[in-house]
């Protein structure tokens, strides 16, 4: 198994604690996601252990229905924008739908290219099961994995379809089965995605690796939110388990709305806004126009 995870990007940054270090300190860890450089810095600055450049940026950067619309290259601009920001904590890349299920070969070129063009410490991935192949070979490769259970957005092909996962008891031994075989085949941490909290809690004592949860209660090693819900910068329904902790998009609405009452009204720009220029060299440029 890999010892993940310690950053490399940046002095000092070795001297932080590693994923692993504060499962085992019993110190939660916050992963938030984040998607260009003005977000990725916010998360830094805000003390976020780690940082993730989901997929759900289809949903809530590009205005796709579904995570499975966002193309490898698409994900790979933003994260790479992300990358410029965050120096100080590890940043994992998201494997996008369509871009390594199909066989262990594409899943460690894809795993690479978030490495070798966008400067990922680790990649994740979603599933087990099928899954597990993918998730050794990029794991041979030398590229770090965190891996996916419960609610799988790229499994999803209905809007019906987001829903908690693990409700029932074959259905929640599977998730964690397949959490234990994720650790077995070398996962350095894992997601678990909208389950009941009881049984989150059971899986996160099954395995040792860190398990950081999105709606899976408290009993998980860690949470991960997705920016734009955390901040209020969407639009629309957010899952059960979303706490605003900013009205961003009201401020910001209200911000620019502010501005173009100001541009209607002549208030805005003032002459603290422009720039001056000589009154001997603005008397040639009138001279020139004669
Ligand atoms: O794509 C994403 O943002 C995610 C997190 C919600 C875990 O997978």
């Amino acid at each position: 198994m890999t010892a993940l995870f310690r950053p490399t990007t940046a002095a000092g940054a070795a001297a932080l604690p590693t994923l692993a270090e504060l499962r085992a300190r019993g110190v939660p860890i916050v992963m938030l996601t984040a998607y260009d450089y003005p977000t990725a810095r916010i998360a830094q600055a805000a003390g976020v252990d780690v940082v993730l450049v989901g997929d759900s940026a289809a949903n809530v950067v590009l205005g796709y229905a579904s995570t499975r619309e966002i193309s490898l290259d698409e994900l790979l601009v933003l994260t790479r924008a992300a990358r410029r920001a965050v120096d100080a904590v590890p940043l994992v890349g998201d494997l996008p739908f369509g871009s390594y299920e199909g066989s262990d070969e594409t899943a460690v070129a894809t795993a690479r290219r978030f490495v070798d063009e966008a400067g990922c410490e680790a990649v994740k991935l979603e599933g087990a099961g099928e899954m597990l192949p993918r998730v050794r070979a990029i794991i041979a490769a030398g590229i770090p994995v965190i891996g996916h259970v419960g609610l799988l957005p790229q499994s999803v092909v209905t809007p019906d379809g987001y829903r908690a996962q693990g409700r029932d008891a074959d259905a929640a031994l599977k998730i964690i089965a397949d959490a234990v075989a994720l650790e077995q085949a070398g996962c350095a941490a894992l997601i678990v995605e909208a389950v009941p909290s009881e049984v989150a809690a059971l899986l996160t004592a099954r395995v040792t690796i860190p398990v950081i949860g999105i709606g899976a209660g408290a009993g998980t090693n860690g949470q991960v939110l997705v920016f734009h819900d955390l901040l209020g910068l969407g639009e629309g329904h957010v899952a059960k388990f979303v706490e605003r902790y900013a009205e961003g998009r009201s401020v910001l609405e209200a911000g620019a709305r502010r501005w173009a009452d100001d541009v209607r009204a002549g208030r805005y720009p003032g002459p603290e806004h422009g720039y001056a220029i000589a009154a001997e060299a603005m008397a040639r440029v009138r001279e020139g126009l004669r």
